[in-house]
């Protein structure tokens, strides 16, 4: 990407200046993924690798639960998020009124949040869960029904691979992947027999029924490059397969993906603006902080 040299010169060069990391989620675009960012993964490895951040300064190369969770973790730290409208279609499915209004009904059932919702929705819950964690986290929780929210189609999901467990749930989705259709895949499938098809938990169950595998951004990318099949589709967003392609050139990565256009609002430009104005800081009010903190904290310690 010659025409974005000079961005990435000036944000390796503003790293060091402001004593600052870039944290980039999977599904950034190639020109982030591989040049400037010091740690890449899903939310869950993102959310990991927050709490060991040696900077003063994390810039968030993804959506802005994302962002906040890395605050939540760090408050000693500036946290930026270069473009303030990466917001997510699940966060803004459910608010803080909302979770109250669910724990009055129910009351006694614990309340997994996925991390893809905002900090003041995370405070009003028992503990978080990622796409990476989701099974072991309501398993962790040894309780005979659980809310699992805002996600409808992760909830679903799960509950398929923990019967044992009453699974409540909202009507929340992903706007990118419950676009895909059964007929997404048959369609793959018929026009490439043997092809691999791996989906995100965020597609809906009878989308994930049909794949062959499925799992969070990086247990997809993981399932990849271990089993290195001839031909896959990633049925999620489509920087995940461009990310790694390149790479690999022995494995054909075919279409459908949709695009997050909450993802795409990160640019070179944007995040060297703000190395550059250190914008938009990203903060949480501390008492609300704390809470939301302990949610995810609980989160962490489930072994996986
Ligand atoms: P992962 O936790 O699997 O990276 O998913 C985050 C996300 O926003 C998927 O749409
Ligand atoms: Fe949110 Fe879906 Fe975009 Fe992920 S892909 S950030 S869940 S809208």
């Amino acid at each position: 990407w010659p025409a974005l040299a000079d961005d990435v010169a000036a944000i390796l060069e503003l790293k060091k200046t402001r004593n600052a990391v870039i944290l980039a989620h999977n599904y950034q675009a190639p020109e982030i993924f591989h040049t400037v960012a010091d740690i890449v993964g899903d939310s869950l490895a993102l959310a990991r690798e927050a709490v060991t951040v040696d900077a003063d300064v994390i810039v968030l190369a993804g959506v802005h639960f994302m962002a906040e969770t890395a605050k939540l973790l760090n408050p000693g730290k500036t946290v930026l998020i270069p473009d303030t409208r990466a917001g997510c279609s699940l966060a803004d499915s459910i608010t803080a009124a909302d979770v109250r209004g669910l724990r009055a009904k129910y009351p006694g059932v614990p309340i997994v949040t996925y991390v893809n919702t905002s900090a003041a929705v995370k405070a009003e819950s028992d503990l978080c869960c990622t796409s990476g964690n989701a099974v072991e986290v309501v398993r962790s929780l040894n309780a005979p029904r659980v809310l699992m929210i805002p996600d409808e189609f992760l909830a679903q999901n799960v509950q398929a691979m923990v019967p044992e467990v009453e699974i409540l749930t909202w009507a929340g989705h992903c706007e990118v992947h419950e676009q895909f259709t059964p007929a997404d895949i048959r369609e793959v499938r018929e026009s490439y027999p043997g092809v691999t098809v791996i989906t995100h938990p965020e597609c809906p169950p009878e989308v994930v029924a049909e794949a062959d595998f499925s799992g969070s951004t990086a247990m997809m990318m993981n399932f990849v490059l271990e089993k290195r099949p001839k031909q896959v589709v990633l049925v999620t967003e489509c920087s995940m397969g461009d990310n790694i392609a390149a790479a690999n050139p022995d494995i054909e990565f075919i279409k459908p993906c949709n695009l997050c256009p909450h993802m795409k609002r990160m640019s070179l430009k944007n995040i060297r603006h703000a190395l550059e104005t250190m914008t938009h800081e990203v903060t949480v009010e501390p008492e609300l902080a704390e809470r939301a903190r302990m949610a995810v904290e609980r989160m962490l310690a489930v072994r996986t």
